[in-house]
């Protein structure tokens, strides 16, 4: 039970906060470089790098380019990289078949990625998103998003990923068995050390846009994604999730978005005590940086601050845009 406070004045809580020392020797939380994932697009080609307006300071990489961007990470103390790609809509089919091509985008850079900077942690996405003709994360038939030939292509996907090199997979696609399938195949293959981080409770959220902007696949989505996303509303669904996911043999968990869900990321570290992660989405990062160049945040800032408000609510560690510009800031003590 909690020791009741002494009253005024025997207890004045501002005594711990008076110095930096005092503050330091009280401080509950810290963030470090250790902690962060650096979402990274790439795109095809040689030595380009092309903004995405609704992102300002975050590129599309081809190749070549996302290889430095790992030694960049490395070089700073980033532990793992994750990968997006932007695929040419001339690949993009109903079936998704690029998905599992072993020659595609994404496994080409993992390759090269695993080949100059091995010591970093891949991470991949596993979903249909980049390579469906209508922007879904799942296979549609008659307009419905078929569950179970989903996972089944997700299935291939991933072991195409795993062959390719990538350490972590991050199914962010929300079907339902998708977790028990992959870990199933990845054993069956000999691929038993690769993790996988479930996106376990992931929000049909509006934070999403400019991601979407960023792969490609805007343009592409019919409808939206709430047969299988998330109900912002919801929470102790986000823990039935999270157990399943766990239960299925996901290694780490993920909460996406972030900022608005701290909530969820406190609940699910209390509840299971697993390895948990939150994504700092595409909407977030566009919100902070928008701010800050109308002058009306302090950018640096309120980067920390909300990075290191992920570590107080219990996070393991965060994906976030801004993890190279936060591991500098970190290093620079
Ligand atoms: C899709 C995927 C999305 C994000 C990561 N993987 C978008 C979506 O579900 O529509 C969003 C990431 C971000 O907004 O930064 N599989």
């Amino acid at each position: 039970m909690r020791p009741t406070l002494a009253p005024f004045p025997m207890t004045r809580l501002r005594r711990t906060r008076r110095t930096p020392a005092l503050r330091a020797l009280t401080c509950e939380t810290t963030l470090s470089v250790g902690d962060l994932i650096w979402p990274i697009f790439v795109r095809d080609g040689t030595g380009v790098e092309e903004p995405i307006p609704s992102m300002p300071g975050v590129m599309r990489r081809s190749v070549d380019l996302a290889v430095k961007a790992a030694e960049e990470a490395a070089e700073l103390g980033i532990p793992a990289i994750c990968l997006f790609p932007y695929t040419d809509p001339s690949l993009k089919t109903d079936l998704c078949e690029e998905a599992w091509n072993p020659e595609n985008l994404s496994n080409r850079t993992i390759r090269a990625i695993k080949a100059a900077v091995p010591e970093i942690a891949v991470m991949t996405d596993v979903a249909l998103d980049p390579y469906n003709s209508n922007g879904h994360d799942g296979i549609v038939r008659d307009g419905i998003i078929v569950n179970d030939e989903t996972v089944e292509a997700l299935v291939r996907m991933a072991l195409a990923q795993a062959e390719a090199g990538a350490d972590i997979l991050g199914p962010s696609d929300m079907m339902d068995g998708r977790i028990g399938a992959m870990r199933q195949a990845l054993e069956g293959a000999g691929y038993s050390d690769v993790a996988i981080m479930s996106y376990a409770a992931k929000y049909a959220s509006a934070f999403y846009g400019p991601f979407r902007d960023a792969v490609g696949a805007s343009g592409a989505l019919k409808g939206d994604k709430k047969t299988y996303q998330m109900d912002p509303a919801n929470s102790d669904e986000a823990l039935r999730l999270i157990e399943r996911d766990l239960s299925e043999g996901a290694d780490m968990v993920m909460v996406k978005p972030g900022m608005p869900y701290l909530d969820i990321c406190r609940r699910v570290k209390d509840a299971f005590g697993a390895p948990t992660y939150a994504y700092q989405v595409s909407g977030e990062y566009a919100m902070l940086v928008a701010a800050a160049q109308n002058g009306w945040l302090d950018r640096q800032k309120v980067m920390m601050e909300s990075l290191l408000s992920f570590k107080r609510a219990g996070c393991d560690g965060i994906l976030t845009y801004f993890a190279p510009e936060a591991a500098r800031v970190l290093r620079a003590g």
